[in-house]
């Protein structure tokens, strides 16, 4: 028999990111966990996974060629993006240009980034999901950055999902804190790893899935 193809995480070095890679395994998905850096040792220990280190996005098709041909997996068979994240800072007209410029750069071109370089590597029809937070939703002061880029997100996926002719695209909005990420002061309410890794696994495995889900 044939084994799976796994699901590729990008961003698995992410607070977000680590935990799906993490899930997906324990569930018995197989996972190439793809990070800039060193991932944390939580996911790598997790049976089921494959570590993928590419410096940036460009780097990675090659570099989870070679991480398949070593572990003997087929190449992925879909994508899940964790990139970017949550701050709060400083509103927006006192920003210092540059972190707004770094925060187009990591919420939002990182992402048609990571498109134009991975789905190439999907056959038609294999899904490709990209994680949005609530901040795309709701304008929150001290994140203005984050809102706008959030919002610009939403609309990027629904632009690759109407122009593919490969994978479908889909976004997952978290509308919520992932439980234990105290980056979030008091939030009002959490979302466990476990939910956000259910409601991934539903977009994954069914093709007629809605285009946007929340969770
Ligand atoms: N944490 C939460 O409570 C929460 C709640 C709701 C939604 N979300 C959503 O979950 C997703 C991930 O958030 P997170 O909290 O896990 O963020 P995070 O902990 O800050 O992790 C962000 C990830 O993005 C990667 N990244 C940043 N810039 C990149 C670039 N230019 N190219 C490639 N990778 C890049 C980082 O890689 P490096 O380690 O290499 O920098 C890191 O793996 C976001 O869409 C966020 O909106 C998170």
């Amino acid at each position: 028999m044939n084994s799976p193809r796994p699901v590729l995480v990008v961003g698995a070095s992410g607070y977000v990111g680590s935990r799906v890679a993490r899930g997906l395994a324990a569930d018995g998905v197989p996972v190439l966990a793809a990070a800039r850096h060193e991932l944390p040792e939580r996911v790598t220990v997790q049976a089921g996974v494959i570590a993928v280190r590419a410096p940036e996005v460009s780097a990675l098709p090659d570099a989870v060629r070679a991480a398949c041909a070593r572990a003997g997996s087929p190449l992925p068979g879909a994508v899940v993006a964790s990139i970017g994240g949550w701050r709060k800072g400083a509103a927006l007209l006192d920003l210092e240009p540059s972190r707004w410029s770094a925060t187009l750069a990591s919420h939002l071109t990182a992402h048609l980034d990571a498109a134009r370089a991975l789905a190439p590597l999907l056959e038609p029809g294999d899904p490709y999901v990209v994680l949005n937070g609530a901040a795309s939703r709701e304008a929150m002061a001290g994140s203005g950055a984050i809102s706008v880029t959030g919002a610009g997100l939403a609309m990027l996926v629904q632009v690759l999902r109407l122009e593919s002719t490969g994978p479908r695209f889909h976004e997952l909005v978290i509308d919520h804190a992932v439980a234990g990420d105290d980056r979030n002061q008091d939030p009002a309410q959490t979302r466990s790893p476990a939910q956000v890794v259910r409601a991934l696994g539903e977009l994954l495995d069914d093709p007629g899935a809605p285009a946007v889900r929340h969770v």
